[in-house]
């Protein structure tokens, strides 16, 4: 299967001149690198699509702790050329046949001074991208390396778009943020830019092994050089010669659409090193999780434990019922209560006594589905690796092949950055003996995706990005979030987001809800591509649910894929084949979108039935965003319907070969007809990130304040009480701060009149030790001078109430002169023992006195 052609292959010894640069072309041509090294020995490279610049002279090297630098000082000693052509098949993936096709360029330079040192820089130039890397040979009094900095260079015009996150040694769980160029200081990788000519690269890694994660930080206007995530004594790399670093890499593309398919980091990675891949299966899973996201149940034992043996069994069987590969249940184990405590201690093999592991373990079985386990470490290294080998033994005897693992938590031993060294390496260990036990790994917390997939086609999926949990307790991900990340995060590798929650508006209050439609949650099963995904709802929400048979059908690895339309952060079109059939995931960001499709992927002289999941008529983002359209439309190679989409929508199509001469109801011209109006409606209606108004009479008032609020928790100072906005999920804007204290607020109506009604909003969120007041007191009064109390309402805050949860407190009386409103929060004072800092400092947070 494995064709292997070194197309040519030139070895030249030489002392390069220091003029002239070294060079080579990507196999078809289009992209050429040159290397040079400059006056003063330092080494350097540059790459252009044609004519055009990519990336400008950049130059590369290391510190070594205890030695002259790696940087500088160096000659060209000899360097060789060569092409290399060798296609190879994914066991799984967004495509099955990957082209490999390169040249490359290995260098080796030697310093000018003494002691002689050596280091050697590789390069291999693709179609798609360019990956180099260092390698520090066996020389002379160099066995231990200490790897102090390493300083890759991106050198870029500085006129550039970028998408990113920002640095962070710990999670990449940020919404992606686009900006100018100019203004990104320090990034995680991947990051995309789209330069002045059109053009898009990605910047990231492949490969990594043994060695730190790599971020990026801003030098100068243009430049970005590397950083690495550094051990607690703050060296970055420890090892010794010869060692061998990752890629760093360079995908390139002439548009965004153009990044989806490349293979370049997969490419960079050795080949598959695991014999009998015969248990490496692709899957769907549903699973006791969403639920305690929803505070439905606990992951602790208790009277709302959610891993319970007969739930799990229900969770089966739905499975069994529906073709769903999976069940996955956190929370089996004992050691919750532990988690996110300074001591979190999980114990791995020892099951809350509701849960009967190999009973489960075997009723999955003879239904046809696999228990996928769970490992929440809680970032509790040391004792995790204590029993790591006990764990993989119990699923091994279970017969469990899949597992989730999780790092949520303080990291031990302290100081230890998720993305350093020893936590790479533990990464590796943790998937080398899920591969030795035969088990499939989703990692959540994990180290981001390198492309390590070919190497270990067991290493499924992982997080290592903002997934759909952020809906369920914060202010969730706006629509863009996920036109995004295919073009940012997925260019590493899957991603377990876990999409298919049916439930939007799950929160009866209206603090929290899924930031799109429901036909949007089926786009993603192709949008966002994971060989594990998620159907990530509780099961009660899918019983009957006719959206439910698109999740059922779609496929989790794909013979091909094509994109037909791309901007990023603004709206894609994907189809992917498998076998016969095929699937197209369309995608917009809050703004209403209508985008032709087209189906010339479909082959000649053959009818196909579409089976469209889109939003329909009457589905609006904000006031029914679970409604959708299901529609049968027949089509051909030559069709073209129009694919419209509400704010944060979505459609969602299957594609079969037309077996039933009926079973198509319309035809293309009559869809067209069908949703001609709909983009016009949609812009109407609802749409994400309007601000929830509120009319009422102290709208815009005067106020004053007593005391004043936290600087920090300001927002629009005193105004914003009563501006007519409701204070969303984030406590960051539109709501008011004040830190151990009780306050008062007093509104002047500017004028006597009846009053029947005041509540005013305040929010908890016991994780930033905001908490409700116990008691909210409204005064009335026609002279400011002598109040009347109209209501008071208490409140005996809970450990049940959901992060970021807006409570109204309420007054309901009749006044006829009122000119005067006062409301006094009175504070909790410290938070309360059952608090994980209890008698520490609590704030209040407040919004909108409403007065009708
Ligand atoms: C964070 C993970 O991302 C989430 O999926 C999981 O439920 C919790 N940690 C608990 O392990
Ligand atoms: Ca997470």
């Amino acid at each position: 299967m494995c064709r292997f052609f070194i197309i040519s292959c030139l070895f030249v010894f030489c002392l390069q001149s220091k003029a002239s640069p070294l060079s080579i072309q990507s196999p078809d041509k289009s992209l050429s690198l040159f290397v040079k090294v400059d006056s003063q020995g330092r080494p350097s490279y540059w790459l252009n699509s044609e004519d055009t610049p990519l990336i400008l002279p950049s130059t590369l090297g290391i510190s070594v702790k205890g030695e002259i630098d790696f940087n500088r000082d160096f000659v060209i000693n000899d360097y060789r050329i060569d092409t290399i052509n060798q296609p190879w098949e994914r066991l799984w993936g967004e495509g099955k046949q990957v082209e490999n096709h390169y040249t490359s360029l290995s260098i080796n330079l030697e310093k000018t001074t003494t002691p002689v040192r050596k280091i050697n820089i590789e390069f291999r130039l693709f179609n798609d991208g360019l990956g180099f890397r260092y390698i520090l040979p066996k020389q002379p009094e160099l066995s231990e390396i200490l790897i102090m900095s390493e300083n890759s260079e991106f050198t870029l015009s500085g006129e550039e778009i970028a998408w990113w996150t920002p640095q962070d040694f710990d999670s990449y769980e940020h919404i992606h943020r686009q900006t100018k160029f100019s203004d990104v200081e320090a990034v995680n990788t991947p990051i995309t830019l789209k330069l002045p000519s059109g053009h898009y690269v990605s910047i990231h890694e492949a490969a990594l092994t043994d060695y730190a994660g790599m971020t990026l930080v801003k030098k100068g206007d243009a430049t970005l050089v590397s950083e690495l995530v550094p051990w607690p004594d703050g060296i970055k790399v420890k090892g010794s010669a010869p060692l061998t670093t990752p890629w760093r890499t360079i995908q390139f593309a002439e548009n965004a659409a153009g990044l989806i398919n490349s293979p370049l980091l997969e490419n960079l990675n050795l080949p598959n090193r695991i014999s009998d891949t015969s248990w490496i299966k692709p899957m769907k899973y549903v699973g006791i999780w969403w639920g305690m996201h929803m505070r439905k149940y606990t992951w602790e034992a208790g009277p709302k434990h959610g891993a319970t043996t007969e739930n799990t069994k229900a969770y089966i069987d739905f499975a069994a019922r529906h073709g769903i590969g999976g069940v996955l249940v956190e929370g089996w184990n004992k050691g919750w209560e532990t988690w996110h405590t300074p001591l979190n201690q999980q114990d791995f093999t020892q099951a809350y006594d509701d849960f009967d592991l190999l009973e489960l373990a075997q009723y999955a079985k003879h239904n046809g589905v696999t228990l996928i386990g769970h490992h929440e470490t809680g970032g509790n290294i040391p004792e995790y690796e204590r029993q790591l080998e006990d764990a993989f033994a119990l699923y091994r005897k279970a017969g469990v092949h899949a597992l989730k693992t999780g790092y949520a938590g303080a990291m031990r031993p302290t100081g230890t950055y998720h993305h350093s060294q020893p936590m790479v390496n533990h990464y590796r260990h943790v998937l080398t003996l899920a591969a030795d036990n035969q088990i499939m790994l989703n990692a959540h917390e994990p180290i981001k995706p390198t492309g390590l997939r070919r190497t270990f086609p067991n290493m499924m999926t992982r997080e290592g990005g903002r997934g759909m949990e952020w809906n369920g307790w914060s202010k969730g991900n706006p629509p863009e979030h996920t036109v995004s990340l295919p073009f940012t995060r997925l260019l590493a590798g899957p991603m377990d987001y876990t999409p298919g929650i049916f439930d939007i508006r799950f929160d009866r209050q209206g603090q929290y809800r899924i930031h799109t439609t429901l036909a949007r949650q089926l786009a993603h099963y192709v949008t966002l591509y994971s060989p594990m995904q998620m159907a990530a709802d509780m099961v009660e929400n899918y019983i009957d649910h006719a959206a439910f048979t698109f999740i059922e059908n779609v496929p989790t690895s794909w013979d091909e894929t094509q994109v037909q339309h791309a901007e990023i952060g603004d709206y894609y079109v994907v189809a992917r084949r498998d076998g016969q059939k095929w699937f197209v995931g369309a995608t917009t960001d809050e703004h209403p979108r209508q985008l032709p499709l087209n189906f010339s992927f479909l082959l000649e002289d053959k009818q196909y039935v579409a089976r469209i999941y889109s939003d329909g008529d009457d589905t609006d983002y904000t006031s029914n965003p679970e409604a959708f359209e299901y529609v049968n439309v027949v089509v051909n190679k030559h069709s073209e319907i129009p694919l419209v989409m509400a704010s944060g929508g979505g459609v969602a199509i299957e594609i079969d070969p037309l077996l039933d001469k009926h079973e198509g109801t319309l035809n293309a011209q009559q869809y067209t007809q069908k949703v001609a109006h709909r983009l016009a409606s949609f812009e109407k209606g609802g749409h994400f990130g309007e601000v929830i108004k509120v009319h009422h009479l102290a709208e815009n008032k005067s106020v004053t304040l007593k005391p004043t609020p936290h600087r920090n928790y300001s927002d629009d100072g005193a105004i914003t009480l009563i501006d007519g906005e409701r204070g969303s999920a984030d406590y960051t804007s539109q709501w008011l701060g004040f830190r151990n204290i009780d306050f008062t607020a007093t509104i002047d109506l500017g004028e006597r009149q009846k009053v029947k009604q005041i509540s005013a909003g305040f929010m908890q969120s016991i994780l930033h030790s905001i908490m409700f007041p116990t008691a909210v007191t409204f005064d009335v009064s026609s002279d400011n001078e002598r109040f009347t109390t109209v209501g008071m309402e208490t409140y005996e805050t809970t450990a049940d109430v959901p992060d970021f949860q807006r409570k109204d407190f309420t007054a309901e009386f009749s006044e006829q002169d009122v000119r005067y409103i006062r409301v006094t929060a009175t504070s909790l004072g410290v938070l309360p023992d059952w608090h994980i800092r209890p008698g520490q400092e609590v704030f209040i947070f407040a919004d909108e006195i409403i007065v009708n």
